[in-house]
């Protein structure tokens, strides 16, 4: 039976590197994987006034996790910490379905993550996804979560060139979830 992986970006940038990161992580995956980008950039900024009736992108984000065996999250870093528009993505993510209610879309679910950045290797973002997936009472396979060190040829040419060992990592990163969806 086919499995499902939510992969989400923690960059809106049409060119991301980190997107490109995930999308060698898709070239890594068995036919019996299908990952899908999860697009969130019309979500509302977090807004108790503005939970009930819950907006409808919000609504729509909520259905696609869900739906998914998994969520794989591949993130920069920004000013040492979570980028903005995914904290506010998980933000939504954390808070309960209906009023009253302990559930949430994440509680449960397996995720994972991999963070590209400048020379700490995107590390404050990696320890923050780790602190926040932990507490929103994730799955974390927090073990193998990899990060990736981006280069001036990235910056410049904004064409990811990942090194040998960063594949290694990946495709180990791979290998462990697709064995814990089997
Ligand atoms: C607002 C902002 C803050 C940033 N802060 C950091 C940082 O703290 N650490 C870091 O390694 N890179 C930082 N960067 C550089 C990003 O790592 C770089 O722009 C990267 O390419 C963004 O990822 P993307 O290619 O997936 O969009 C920052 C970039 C922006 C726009």
């Amino acid at each position: 039976m086919t499995k499902n992986v939510l992969f989400i970006c923690g960059s809106l940038r049409k060119h991301s590197l980190n997107r490109q990161v995930g999308e060698y992580v898709r070239s890594l995956l068995p036919p019996a994987v299908c990952a899908q980008w999860l697009e969130f950039a019309d979500l509302p900024f977090m807004n108790q006034d503005e939970e009930f009736p819950t907006p409808s992108a919000v609504q729509r984000v909520r259905t696609e996790v869900a739906a998914t065996d998994a969520i794989w999250i591949f993130s920069p870093e920004y000013n040492h910490g979570i980028p903005g528009v995914l904290k506010n993505c998980l933000d939504w993510l954390s808070r309960p379905l209906e009023p009253g209610s302990h559930d949430t879309a994440m509680k449960g679910k397996l995720t994972l993550f991999c963070c590209a950045g400048g020379g700490a290797k995107a590390r404050y973002c990696a320890a923050d996804l780790a602190e926040t997936l932990s507490f929103l009472q994730t799955d974390l396979i927090e073990a193998t979560h990899v990060q990736v060190a981006l280069n001036r040829h990235d910056y410049t040419t904004d064409e990811l060139a990942l090194a040998p060992e960063e594949k290694t990592a990946l495709a180990a990163q791979a290998k462990l979830l697709c064995s814990l969806l089997s």
